[in-house]
């Protein structure tokens, strides 16, 4: 007869590491199975158990190092339609204290509210929510451009995996941390689950949810994220009545994803477009819709 151990080892191969993304293999399934997603391959199975294995390592490890910062040399070389965007909202003084890269997609973000939002009026103060948003990075802008609209905005960045080491074992939070020191508007960064949030706002926005699984797993999370249902229902259930949201799907098949989850819903497009930023090119093309809620 077989011993316990040797049945152990046989069901488990490597030990309790193996056991462990079993483990996390079968929370993922149900997960997976209750969410109504599409079928995943063997694969991507393995692969969203082992990113739910490590993604419940990081969230409770909860990495924070305080003294993240970022400086931009003064003359960072930007083309005229950058140079316009950082004149017309004075983002020199922003600017400087973000690396180039995070200054210039600061820029195009400005870019991008402007296509979307032109004319729109907003309350004030305005309370605005941004889930999904990684490290805060785009904050500088949002809170500049309402700002210069003459209202009070207060944002709130909602990010499920909000403790991702980085370069010199920093978080994304203390990467948020330092972008909120620098922002000349009150903000909140929240490391929680959006579709388990509940905050009404006068504003979402949003870039790049993701509603399919293959992102959410290039990204290091389990396939369950991916929810386009969870998306609709969590937008409605986050807006005050009246309130908006602004959606970046990369890609037009996420996009249509969402739409097939939103049908029915309450969620009314005031605009929608397929934006390419001049002076940001994006790997992945921007689909944009403006939505009211009730
Ligand atoms: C493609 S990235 C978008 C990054 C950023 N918004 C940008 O503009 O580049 C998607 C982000 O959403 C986060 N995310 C995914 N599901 C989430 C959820 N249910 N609640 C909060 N954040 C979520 C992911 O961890 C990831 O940081």
């Amino acid at each position: 007869m077989m011993s316990k151990n040797v049945y152990f080892q046989r069901t488990y191969g490597n030990g309790i590491l193996c056991f462990a993304l079993d483990l996390c293999a079968l929370c993922d399934l149900v997960f997976f199975y209750m969410s109504n997603s599409q079928p995943l391959s063997i694969f991507d199975k393995l692969r969203s158990a082992s990113n739910a294995f490590w993604f419940f390592i990081r969230a409770h490890l909860r990495l924070k190092r305080r003294g993240y910062s970022e400086v931009s040399p003064l003359e960072t070389p930007f083309v005229p339609e950058a140079q316009h965007f950082n004149t017309k909202y004075q983002f020199t003084e922003l600017g400087v204290q973000l690396f180039p890269r995070h200054w210039i997609r600061n820029l195009a973000t400005l870019w991008i509210l402007e296509q979307m939002l032109e004319g729109e009026s907003w309350p004030t103060p305005l309370k605005v929510l941004e889930p999904c948003c990684q490290d805060f990075v785009r904050l500088p802008a949002i809170a500049r451009y309402f700002l210069t609209q003459n209202t009070k905005p207060h944002i709130t960045g909602v990010e499920i995996d909000a403790f991702v080491p980085l370069e010199g074992f920093h978080s994304r939070w203390d990467h948020a941390e330092y972008y909120r020191s620098i922002t000349p508007a009150p903000s909140e960064y929240k490391a929680q689950d959006f579709f388990k949030f509940y905050e009404p706002a006068d504003l979402i926005i949003c870039f790049y949810p993701f509603i399919s699984p293959a992102p959410a797993l290039a990204w290091g999370l389990p396939a369950a994220v991916a929810s386009p249902q969870g998306w609709v229902e969590s937008f409605l259930k986050n807006l005050k009545p009246g309130g908006r949201v602004l959606v970046v799907h990369q890609g037009d098949w996420e996009e249509a994803e969402f739409d097939k989850a939103r049908a029915g819903s309450s969620l009314q497009i005031i605009r929608r477009k397929a934006l390419e930023c001049p002076f940001f090119p994006s790997k992945h093309p921007m689909h944009a819709t403006f939505y009211v809620g009730d």
